[in-house]
This record gives structure tokens, C-alpha cells and sequence, in this order.
């Protein structure tokens, strides 16, 4: 897409399966210190003035998303990490009410949410946002979690079997016009009926986060977007592998997917202080119980990473929730995020410890180097008015 057409149509089905090469987001600042386990006092506090500030510095910057996590519950230890978050449906429709450009996400536990209430929730946000609604499908792993709601956590496998049912259910409620009867294994429902339908036609884009053989073939069959955890962060050819297998999985069922990787980020003038910074908030003061906590929950109910794997991965969780590092100057981390788009990464989602002034930041000094290597086109809004640009955007789709 040229950078002519971004500027025009901001749907999330636009931003996210076409334009820069790599596209970013920001993500996971709707729970308390965001994606980074540690106990420095300047890690994020949760507060929607610098939630609903950060969201649109974001959208001010033309970057594609805005990610909240699925998190019900924090794991412990002395930062308690991610014990209080924002519900990420309601996030994402307050945080789309006040942006214009953005593809703003929601993240859905598929076990613990109805589809039909999902697909209303859905179709309600597109319009909110003038189709810049997009779904993180995810399907559970933390079972303190599920016992909170009292639901049954199924065996591995047999949860992307749910996930399928789930999201086949959510797609007819999203595209059938008349009343359908929707009758599967798990669910036994009689005249349905969803209107509005979204404004995406033929529904927003979805994206999956799970990374086990099961969930691959979920998120390749049924999915937009794969969310990847890469697995081996020293040798790119490695990740460019796994990138390669799910992309040759999706074209084998006739389907095209995108790969969207979570990244940490520590940008300072020199590598030493951004290596400097990233020691002492994790190895001096990262909250190493609640990163236990999590990965022994983890290691029991996943089945993307063994255990040695994670075990290798710790330090990388607590700087980041197990994303892909980015540590170095401006210029370093462009040219590391090069390299991640000639992988085939089509899109980095950030975290930081201080959201707020790293953004700003990002922006001031990433963002024009970005340009300037060819990832990313300057970003130049249509001067149309929100409500004015809707229509078109969306090809005429109207509230029914
Ligand atoms: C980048 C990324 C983001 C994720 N976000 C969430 C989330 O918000 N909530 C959640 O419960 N699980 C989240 N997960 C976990 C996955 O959905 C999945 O349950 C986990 O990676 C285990 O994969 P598996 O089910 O394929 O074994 C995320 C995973 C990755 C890699």
C-alpha cells in the first residue's frame, strides 16, 4: 500500500495486512508494570491519565496498535506483577474513543467469555472506532485464572478444538444477516441474532497468540495474525525457520498470515547505559519470585516452550515478558528491527519499563530512522474529521 492510501483509510483490516513493512504497537499498559517483572520504583503504575496520554501519543505517531493483554490476576512476589489491569474490552472502547488512527485491540480469554457477547462486544468497538477494531484470540494458560471463574481449564489440545467452535460461532454472529442456530460440541444455541454487524467487512482481523502445534494449526487455519514468542533469540536464521513454517502453514490452507512479535525496549545514547539500565532493572532489581511464580504456571500449562527453554528465557521475562530484546542506541535497535522485517516480522509490539517518557522518545528518535531505512513511511493524517473520513473507509457499511 502506498503511503498515499494510509493516509486515508485507517481500518484495522488496512493497517494491519498492508502498509509499512514493519508496523509497530505498543502493548500490555493496561495492567500494572506492563510487561516488565521488576521492583524499580519507575516501573508503570496503572492509571487511565497516562493510559488515555499514551494512547495517543501513539496514535499521534502513526503507529498501527494498541495491545491490551488478557490478565485477571497478578503472580505474587514483591511487585505483585500485573495484579491490577484494566478489562481489556472496555479499555479498548474507551481507548478507541479518543484516538482516530490506531487499530486498537482487544485481547479475549475464548473459555471465559460467551462468543455472541464477544461478537456484540466486538461489533460495538468497530463502530466506536470507525473500524479500527482488531481481536487477540487467546485461549489460557494461567490457571489461577480460570479458578477465579470457576472454569474448567481443558486439556492442551482440546482448547484450540474450543477455540475453533468459539470463534466459528463469533464469525456467523459477525457476517449472518438473518437468525442462525449454532450447534456444536460445545455450544447449543437457537436463533441467533447480532446487528450491528462491524463495519470491517467481512469482520475485524484476528489475531492468535498461541505458539504450540495445536495453536499453529489453529491460528493458520482460522487466523489474520500470529503472535509469536520466537524461540531462539541468537541466531535470527533460527527465528526466520519458525517465521517461514507458519507463513508456509497458512498459504497450505489457501490463507495468508502476518507475524506480529512482542519487543522490549531499551533505547539510551550509548549501548552501555542501555545495557546498564536493562542490568539493573532486571539482575538488581527484578522481582525474580513473581518471575518464578509465572513461569512455573506457565511451564505446567503451555506447550510452546519446554522447560529448558524457559528456564533460558527467565531474564528475558522479567525484562519483558519474554519479548524480543531491542537494547542499544536509536541506530541499533533500527537496524536490529531491519533485520526482524527481512525475517519476515511484520509487525513489533513494545513494552517499556517507563511507558510514557520512553514513547516519547521512541518517537523523537526511532521513529524518523525507521523512516529514513526504508521500514516505515512518514506518517501524514488525513485532514478529514473522524466522522467525515468513516463512510468510505468502510465501504458504505452503515448501522443496520
Ligand atoms: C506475545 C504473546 C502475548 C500473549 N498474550 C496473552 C494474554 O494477553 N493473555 C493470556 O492469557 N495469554 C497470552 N499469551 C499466551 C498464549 O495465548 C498461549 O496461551 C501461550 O503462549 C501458550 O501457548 P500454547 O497454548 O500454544 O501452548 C500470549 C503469548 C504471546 C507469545
Amino acid at each position: 500500500m502506498s503511503s498515499a492510501t494510509l493516509a486515508h483509510d485507517y481500518t484495522a483490516r488496512a493497517r494491519l495486512f498492508g502498509g509499512n513493512r514493519m508496523k509497530l504497537g505498543v502493548m500490555a499498559f493496561n495492567c500494572s508494570h506492563g510487561s516488565t517483572i521488576t521492583t524499580v520504583p519507575e516501573a508503570w503504575k496503572l492509571n487511565w491519565p497516562d493510559t488515555k496520554d499514551i494512547a495517543q501519543a501513539v496514535d499521534r505517531a502513526g503507529m498501527e496498535a494498541l495491545l491490551p493483554v488478557g490478565r485477571w490476576k497478578g503472580y505474587g512476589g514483591p511487585s505483585n506483577f500485573n495484579n491490577c489491569t484494566f478489562e481489556s474490552f472496555t479499555w479498548a472502547s474507551a481507548i478507541g474513543a479518543v484516538t482516530n488512527y490506531c487499530t486498537v485491540l482487544a485481547t479475549v480469554h475464548v473459555p471465559l467469555v460467551h462468543p455472541l457477547m464477544v461478537a456484540k462486544m466486538a461489533a460495538t468497538i468497530d463502530h466506536v472506532t470507525g473500524g479500527r477494531f482488531a481481536m487477540n484470540v487467546v485461549c489460557g494458560w494461567f490457571k489461577n485464572e480460570f479458578d477465579m471463574f470457576g472454569a474448567h481449564m481443558r486439556p492442551h489440545d482440546d482448547r484450540y478444538k474450543y477455540a475453533t467452535e468459539w470463534l466459528d460461532f463469533v464469525r456467523r454472529a459477525w457476517t449472518q444477516d438473518d437468525e442462525f442456530d449454532f450447534t456444536s460440541e460445545s455450544f447449543n444455541a437457537a436463533a441467533v441474532w447480532s446487528q450491528p454487524k462491524p463495519l470491517q467487512k467481512p469482520h475485524p482481523p484476528i489475531m492468535n497468540a498461541g505458539g504450540s502445534p495445536a495453536a499453529q494449526d489453529f491460528t493458520t487455519r482460522y487466523c489474520d495474525m500470529n503472535f509469536v514468542i520466537l524461540k531462539d533469540r541468537t541466531y535470527l536464521e533460527c527465528a526466520k525457520a519458525q517465521i517461514d513454517h507458519l507463513k508456509q502453514m497458512a498459504r497450505a490452507h489457501g490463507r495468508e498470515t502476518r507475524i506480529w512479535i512482542h519487543v522490549y525496549v531499551v533505547c539510551r545514547e550509548s549501548e552501555k547505559e542501555a545495557k546498564d539500565y536493562l542490568n539493573y532493572y532486571v539482575y538488581e532489581k527484578g522481582d525474580w519470585e513473581a518471575a518464578g511464580n509465572l513461569l512455573k504456571i506457565f511451564g505446567l500449562h503451555n506447550q510452546t516452550l519446554d522447560a529448558k527453554t524457559l528456564d533460558g528465557h527467565k531474564a528475558h521475562f522479567i525484562a519483558g515478558h519474554g519479548g524480543y530484546p531491542l537494547v542499544g542506541t536509536a541506530e541499533q535497535i533500527v537496524d536490529e528491527l531491519g533485520k526482524l522485517a527481512d525475517i519476515g516480522v511484520d509487525g513489533c509490539l513494545i513494552s517499556w519499563v517507563r511507558y510514557k517518557e520512553e514513547l516519547a522518545q521512541w518517537n523523537a528518535e526511532v521513529l524518523p530512522l525507521m523512516v529514513q531505512a526504508g521500514l516505515r513511511a512518514p506518517f501524514a493524517p488525513a485532514q478529514t474529521s473522524r466522522a467525515a473520513a468513516m463512510p468510505s473507509r468502510v465501504g458504505g457499511a452503515a448501522v443496520a
